[in-house]
């Protein structure tokens, strides 16, 4: 019974008691001044209430230095407080860590489906191994929505057109309430599932129940080349497109000028819109494969592109001087 009643939701996982430590300090500190204002004001009512209508006071208001320190430096410093205590919580669940397991998350009006890199794909279900960072990649088809474990006090809004992140260690092994937090339409109320927190030898016997559908990158490759996207991507550097191989995660260099960071999110801007960021030394001939693929295939192909690095295949030109090479080779550059 108690239990159904519960004010705060349980906390599983590491980022629970350091967002609720925050939280019960906030309300600490404005409950002490509510009570203390509020209480003053009606003390104050009461004690130097008018008692005769010829009470009149006294003219002329005095000034307390020592009082207008007293209200201005320790309120400072209490925003000083929570504004550091806050800020560095924050840059803690902005981060994930590097041996985060990466999940891909995609949100749609009503359901959220999710694929873990080893091929297994789940719908309103999520099942992670306890003790284990897990950072999710998270993305929507259609509308805003939010992803919201209320035991793992996590909540972030699943945008679509772009990657948004989130991560959490769970430390219990359990069956905790995933829900959408952010109103999406009719059947908002519904986009709910669980996340199930598992012994991590539990949680591999259940990742390999989904070997057959083979790897994220697998997946990936295959789709790579269903779509011909190696006709142009070629390993050897004599494709109309970047070699792809060892890419993920470098410096590219961009047609006229600057670079960009190789992650998810350029990679999947690549394939939505590729005259957006043309890597230099290349035409913008590039057909946009918009509508072609949903976005959980867009993050097999992300996965896919992760998986060409950072080794470099057999004759592969460093990534850096794949440009100069071709230009070397008669190729003439693109203009922009
Ligand atoms: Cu999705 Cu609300």
């Amino acid at each position: 019974m108690i239990e159904r009643f519960r004010i705060f939701p349980e906390q599983a996982s590491t980022l629970a008691p350091q967002t609720d430590a925050l939280l019960f300090f906030l309300l600490a500190v404005t409950t002490f001044f509510v009570v203390l204002i509020a209480g003053t004001i009606i003390v104050f009512m009461i004690r130097y209430r008018r008692r005769d209508p010829d009470e009149i006071p006294e003219s002329g208001a005095h000034g307390s230095l020592a009082l207008e320190i007293a209200w201005t430096l320790p309120p400072l410093v209490i925003v000083m407080v929570i504004f550091f205590w806050g800020a560095s919580l924050f840059a803690t669940i902005q981060r994930p860590p590097d041996d985060a397991i990466n999940i891909d998350v995609v949100g749609k009006q009503w359901m959220w489906k999710l694929q873990h890199m080893e091929g297994r794909r789940e719908i309103n279900e999520l099942h992670i191994p306890v003790g284990k960072p897990v950072k999710l990649t998270m993305t929507s088809e259609d509308v805003i929505h939010s992803f919201f474990v209320p035991a793992f006090r996590t909540k972030q809004d699943v945008v679509p057109g772009r990657y948004s992140t989130t991560w959490f260690t769970p430390t219990k092994p359990g069956k905790y309430h995933l829900f959408c937090a952010e109103y999406c339409g009719t059947n908002h109320s519904a986009m709910i599932g669980w996340v199930y927190v598992m012994e991590p030898s539990e949680y591999q016997n259940w990742l390999s129940g989904g070997a057959a559908e083979g790897s994220l990158a697998e997946n990936g490759k295959k789709l790579f080349e269903q779509l011909a996207c190696n006709n142009c991507h070629k390993e050897d550097n004599t494709g109309r497109g970047p070699n792809l191989v060892g890419v993920f995660g470098k410096q590219v260099q961009l047609a006229g000028g600057g670079t960009v960071k190789a992650d998810e999110a350029y990679v999947r801007e690549s394939i939505l819109q590729p005259q957006a960021k043309v890597v230099s030394g290349f035409e913008p001939v590039m057909p946009t494969f918009q509508g072609l693929v949903s976005e959980d295939q867009v993050l097999q192909l992300i996965e896919y592109v992760k998986s060409l690095g950072p080794k470099p295949a057999a004759g592969a030109v460093e990534t850096g001087t794949t440009p100069a090479a071709r230009t070397q080779s008669g190729t003439t550059p693109a203009k922009r």
